[in-house]
């Protein structure tokens, strides 16, 4: 039997309902959540992306907002536009899309974010709260994973639990979010020696290191959960992930497919986060 599908497109549907719901309420009270997002260059996956971004604020009554700066913006114009989003009142979230060219310093922009505004989760001042457990706001991929881990209420806790990528946008933070449910955490990077050994032992699995397919039938364990962050264009145009999804799932009980799962979910927590710095916004009004 193949494994059960984690469905990312309707998880997302039910938890966009109630965003868009909350988000009119919160409106009515005199706050329309604002999103600012923020684009430099021309990548074509980012530009997609941030399509995708604004699209879903609208859908979800969220005020959005996008900044594009030219391939050549210098840092000074980039840290001038988000100072300007600090101070305005009617954007309560500030993204600023990853990766930036290379003459900028992508660690100084994202410090440069106010951390009430940071709906990415990636100031340092984030990440801190998130590694001592009270978080602000949740980087929204590995808030999205833990949602659909949630959606089939797996028992996390006392779980192995192996990511696959050590990124600061995915592992590090899905690795935190996992050991305070109470997993048994390994976080596996491209040095790690003979890295099946570890995918084997997972209960629960998480890809997210960019190769199309790395992740083969033989490296998973029977039974097991596996979470699909990859989004790879392969050379005939076709989108797939970083696991071997036609393979895999005659051995996981659960996988989440590429596209229409882990994708979804990133944006759905992005829309909730920016719902949540508007809430908080409010309060101090
Ligand atoms: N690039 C790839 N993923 C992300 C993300 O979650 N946030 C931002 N800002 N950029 C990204």
């Amino acid at each position: 039997m193949p494994a059960k599908i984690l469905d990312g497109n309707a998880l997302s549907k039910q938890l966009r309902t109630q965003i868009a719901t909350n988000s009119a309420i919160l409106t009515a009270k005199g706050t329309k959540p604002g999103l600012a997002v923020v684009l430099v260059g021309n990548n074509p996956a980012s530009q997609i992306y941030v399509r995708n971004k604004i699209k879903a604020c609208h859908d979800a009554n969220i005020h959005s907002e996008l900044i594009s700066l030219s391939e050549n913006a210098t840092q000074e114009e980039l840290l001038s536009v988000i100072h300007g989003l600090n101070d305005n009142s009617s954007i309560h979230g500030i993204l600023v899309q990853l990766p930036l060219p290379s003459q900028i310093d992508s660690h100084a922009v994202l410090e440069s974010i106010d951390p009430e505004k940071d709906v990415d989760g990636f100031h340092v001042a984030n990440a801190g709260a998130l590694m001592t457990g009270k978080p602000l706001f949740i980087p929204c991929t590995p808030y999205g994973c833990m949602k659909m881990l949630e959606s089939i209420d797996y028992p996390i806790r006392g779980a192995r639990a192996v990511i696959v990528g050590a990124s600061n946008i995915v592992g590090k933070p899905m690795a935190m979010l996992l050991l305070q449910a109470g997993a048994t955490v390994t976080i596996c990077n491209s040095k790690t020696k003979d890295l099946s050994a570890h995918t084997r032992e997972a209960d629960i699995l998480v890809v997210a290191t960019g190769k199309p397919k790395m992740i083969l039938a033989q490296m998973v364990k029977p039974g097991a959960v596996v979470i699909d962050v990859g989004i790879n264009r392969l050379p005939d145009g076709k989108l797939c992930g970083d696991v071997d999804y036609d393979e895999v799932k005659y051995v996981a009980d659960w996988i989440s497919p590429v596209p229409g799962g882990v994708g979804p979910m990133t944006i759905t927590m992005l829309l909730q986060n920016t719902l949540e710095a508007a809430q908080h916004f409010h309060q101090k009004k």
